[in-house]
């Protein structure tokens, strides 16, 4: 008889103690713990005895038959992908709920089998009348897609082990699979970790393209996936904000491609759009000639992208001033101040400090720099920017503007969307290319920009 081992796992990271505790050391969350049967269904003693079968060893060189890469239909997903769907490869897609993962799936598996493909969709949240009313609301009605509403992993595994491999799988979500394997409940890690381990097996051995939706909650109450991050090819986040139309699907892990692309979706009435053009749709509710704004051009991933910064300085009446700042990292935030203050004379201490990036998006690029100072300057002196420059550039502890890459690029779409000048890097305009139909205005230190500007 194998011993019962109960044990507290914590329902975030995965990580098992013996005894409950307020909070997990491994990930810091507090209640989190939730007491949980981790036997296997094999008992050890077998287990220890058991033989292993051999198996025979491959050569790198083998063949491959088909095409290992497959097209979703939807650009903004292939290009997240980095390519589209790798057969027998599974993808995480987290995000919080309500923010359009059914329907961006949903979406995705109709082109499939629209394109002829065996795509299948297993809902464990919602039954298949209600799966039919989302695709009849898409338009996607008469898709050739084959839907279920179930959760056990064992049977989705024999169900579609039968007839043709299945080209896409959708499961959604993974917090509502569960597998006989293990004791526990649907929707601890243990149970969570099983199902995902099993669904990755059959991937791996069929050839399936797998995709998890997994839910991100911070209360702990469904397990986090984050457990599952570790063991899938790649993690795809939607994000958005609530008021806003506006998706970004963001890679954050991929084995098979970059992790700095972003697809830009819309949410309509009709499903999710395809944003092509993503400059346009962060620009388009552009609030011309006020001051503290600065239209930043960026690159994200292998595409540029026009941002507009929204900055207000305003006299603080607390002791310590507050820096708020969405979309883009705090230290760099702090760090653009204090040049401003050391090397600019520009005195913000005695001021409150907000920088916001406009239409959701969040900017990991050092380039942000010079828009950024260049908004914050534009707010404090109450001077509104020109509203067909642009901005880009890196600036350095010594306020030393650095160049930054592709300038060519990000100078071409400023160009195609109407934008008439650049401020950028004084040593970055030689990379610009003879004729890049703006007029250039190079500095090459923070000090220059600021009497440009006051
Ligand atoms: P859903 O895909 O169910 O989200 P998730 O699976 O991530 O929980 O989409 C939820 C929201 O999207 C819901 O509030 C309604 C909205 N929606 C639209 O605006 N247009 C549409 O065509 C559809 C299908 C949904
Ligand atoms: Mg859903």
């Amino acid at each position: 008889m194998a011993k019962n081992t109960l044990s507290f796992v914590c329902q975030n990271c995965g990580a098992a103690y013996n005894r409950w505790q307020g909070k997990c050391d491994a990930c810091g969350e507090w209640n989190t713990l939730a007491e949980e049967d981790t036997t296997g269904s094999v008992p050890v003693s077998i287990r220890s005895k058991r033989k292993g079968r051999t198996f025979a060893l491959e050569s790198l060189s083998g063949k491959t038959q088909d095409a290992p890469r497959l097209s979703s239909g939807m650009a903004e997903l292939d290009r997240v992908t980095g390519g589209g769907f790798v057969r027998g490869s599974v993808l995480l897609v987290g995000g919080d709920p309500g923010i359009g993962k059914s329907t961006l799936l949903t979406q995705a598996t109709s082109m499939m089998a629209r394109a002829g493909h065996r795509a299948v969709y297993i809902s464990g949240e919602e039954a298949v009348a209600q799966v039919r009313l989302r695709a009849e609301r898409l338009g996607l009605a008469d898709a050739p897609v084959q839907l279920a509403s179930e959760t056990s992993v064992e049977d989705i595994v024999s169900t579609l082990s039968e007839g043709a491999v299945p080209r896409l799988i959708v499961i959604d979500s993974i917090q509502t699979m569960w597998t006989d394997t293990v004791e526990s409940a649907p929707g601890t890690v243990t149970q969570v970790r099983a199902s995902a381990q099993a669904l990755i097996r059959f991937a791996k051995k069929t050839g399936a393209a797998i995709i998890l939706v997994g839910h991100v909650t911070k209360d702990g109450q469904i397990a986090g996936p984050r457990v599952v991050e570790h063991m899938v090819d790649a993690v795809l986040s939607f994000e958005g904000e609530g008021s806003q139309q506006f998706r970004i699907l963001r890679s954050v892990k991929n084995r098979f491609g970059a992790t700095d692309e972003i697809g830009v979706f819309e949410m309509t009435g009709l499903g999710l759009r395809e944003v092509t053009n993503p400059s346009e749709l962060f620009l388009s509710e552009r609030d011309l000639g006020s001051p503290g704004t600065a239209v930043f051009a960026g690159i994200e991933g292998t595409r540029p992208v026009l941002v507009e910064l929204q900055a207000l300085v305003a006299p603080t009446s607390l002791g310590t001033p507050r820096r708020a700042v969405v979309g883009w990292d705090p230290s760099r935030l702090s760090m653009v101040l204090a040049v401003l203050e050391a090397h600019c004379g520009v005195k913000l201490s005695g001021h409150d400090v907000y920088l916001n990036v406009a239409g959701g998006l969040r900017i990991q690029e050092p380039a942000a720099d010079l828009a950024a100072a260049a908004a914050l300057v534009s707010s404090l002196v109450n001077a509104p920017l020109p509203t067909d420059a642009v901005y880009f550039g890196e600036i350095s502890l010594s306020g030393a503007i650095r160049p930054v890459a592709q300038t060519p690029a990000r100078l071409k779409e400023a160009n195609k969307l109407g934008f008439g000048r650049a401020t950028l890097p004084e040593s970055a305009r030689g990379d610009a290319g003879g004729d890049a139909g703006l007029s250039l205005n190079s500095v090459g230190n923070l000090t220059t920009l600021v009497a440009e500007i006051a």
